[in-house]
């Protein structure tokens, strides 16, 4: 094993097997039950094993508060997103504190898991988006999400009795259990983890180069669960590693899995939570570069990296690799970043995620020098209109 431990200290697994699972199946059906969203099914099943660790299920009232007002657990532990189940009022009033109900997905009705109902708490929206997101803009997509959710939310321990199946790339899915082994068994004593929700073009190829130069290995950890519909799909996404990988790196030193999680776009708390869910993984190193997990024009470039400030070393137990703003100069004739290119800024080449899309519609490439062009051509054919794909 790797041998950095998981947030909290152990590794959670919060899923029934065997008889066990056989016998709470049984009983399922005489709960109460509650229908979950994609998204709230991701939590589910991330908390289940352990991706969310130390969190053994959706926050009670205490976690919550504590976390919206200062990035903590009640115990202290450090957690800078709000994982919630929210419920409407009729649901909420035939709910009560003691109870086991049912996690049913509202599409399927399959069972995924079991709540114990620990706490049924009031929240104020408002603050909550102000503190998390910071704005109460409903025109931001993490706070468009959360005004659109009831502001009821039940929450206690949960048990998964079945998994989410990916339709798929299913042989990239891996729990933390799986990577951290993967890892040790690899001799991998040091590992970058990194986010991207979209592509990788060669400024995230050149971060992710110059942390590999000073770590064993790249875990290479695409988000791939719920993200808003202008973000390029997953199954493209999934591709489009796959060819990066194949073509420009050291395969005895990457290793690609996917986090199946949603992206909420709270920008600097989410690099926190990021960076908390892949030392579960079994990194011991993070990326963030320029606004981290950010959307439009909310959060400052570098906020993402500062508000790693608010915690000491050993309570985040994970180093962040913090990265400038990289693009390639002419110049220089390679990728830099204010850090390390004297050049002017009408020597850097920078598109913005507009300009590239309206390229690849009109099936063109970008310059090599900002999207490797095996990465170009799949981005391409998976924006033709034809092409039917699914986030
Ligand atoms: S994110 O929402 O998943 O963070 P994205 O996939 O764009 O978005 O970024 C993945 C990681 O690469 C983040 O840590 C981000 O800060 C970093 N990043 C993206 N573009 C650049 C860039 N041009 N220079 C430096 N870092 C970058």
């Amino acid at each position: 094993m790797t041998s950095i431990l998981p947030h909290g200290g152990t590794l959670i697994q919060r899923y029934a097997a065997g008889e066990q699972r056989e016998e709470l199946l049984q009983q399922a059906s005489a709960n109460k039950s509650i229908a979950l969203n994609t998204w709230t099914l991701s939590d589910l099943d991330l908390i289940g094993v352990g991706a969310f660790s130390p969190l053994t299920g959706f926050l009670n009232e205490a976690d919550y508060q504590s976390v919206v007002t200062s990035m903590r657990l009640a115990d202290g532990t450090v957690w800078s997103i709000p994982i919630t189940l929210a419920v409407d009022d009729k649901q909420a009033a035939s709910l009560a504190v003691g109870d086991r109900v049912s996690l049913i997905g509202e599409d399927d009705g399959i069972v995924y898991g079991l709540l114990d109902i620990e706490s049924i708490y009031e929240v104020d929206q408002q603050l909550e988006a102000q503190n998390v997101f910071k704005t109460t803009d409903p025109e931001h997509p993490g706070v468009s999400k959360l005004l659109g959710r009831p502001a009821t939310y039940v929450g206690g321990p949960i048990t998964v009795l079945n998994r989410p199946q990916p339709e798929k790339f299913a042989e990239f899915y891996f729990d933390p259990a799986e990577t951290r082994q993967i890892f040790a068994d690899k001799g991998w004593r040091t590992v970058v983890g990194f986010q991207t929700r979209n592509p990788v073009h060669r400024a995230h190829e050149y971060i992710q180069k110059c942390a590999m130069e000073v770590v064993d290995a790249l875990f290479l950890n695409p988000l791939v669960g719920e993200t808003k519909s202008d973000d390029v799909p997953a199954n493209v996404r999934m591709k489009s590693y796959l060819a990066l990988l194949e073509n420009y790196y050291p395969e005895n030193r990457t290793f690609l899995g996917v986090f199946p999680a949603a992206m909420r776009y709270a920008g600097p708390r989410e690099a926190i939570f990021h960076a908390m869910v892949r030392k579960n993984y079994g990194c011991t190193h993070f990326i963030v570069g320029r606004d981290h997990a950010g959307v439009g024009d909310y959060y400052g470039t570098y906020e993402a990296q500062e508000i790693f400030a608010n915690f000491t070393a050993e309570e985040l137990g994970i180093t962040p690799l913090f990265f400038e703003h990289s693009f390639f100069c002419v110049k220089c004739g390679n990728m830099a970043s204010s850090k390390t290119c004297p050049h002017p800024g009408d020597q850097h080449l920078t598109l913005s995620g507009t300009k590239v899309r309206a390229l690849l519609r009109d099936g063109q490439c970008p310059p090599p020098e900002f999207t490797r062009p095996e990465v170009a051509q799949i981005l391409i054919e998976g924006m033709s209109p034809e092409v039917s794909v699914k986030s």
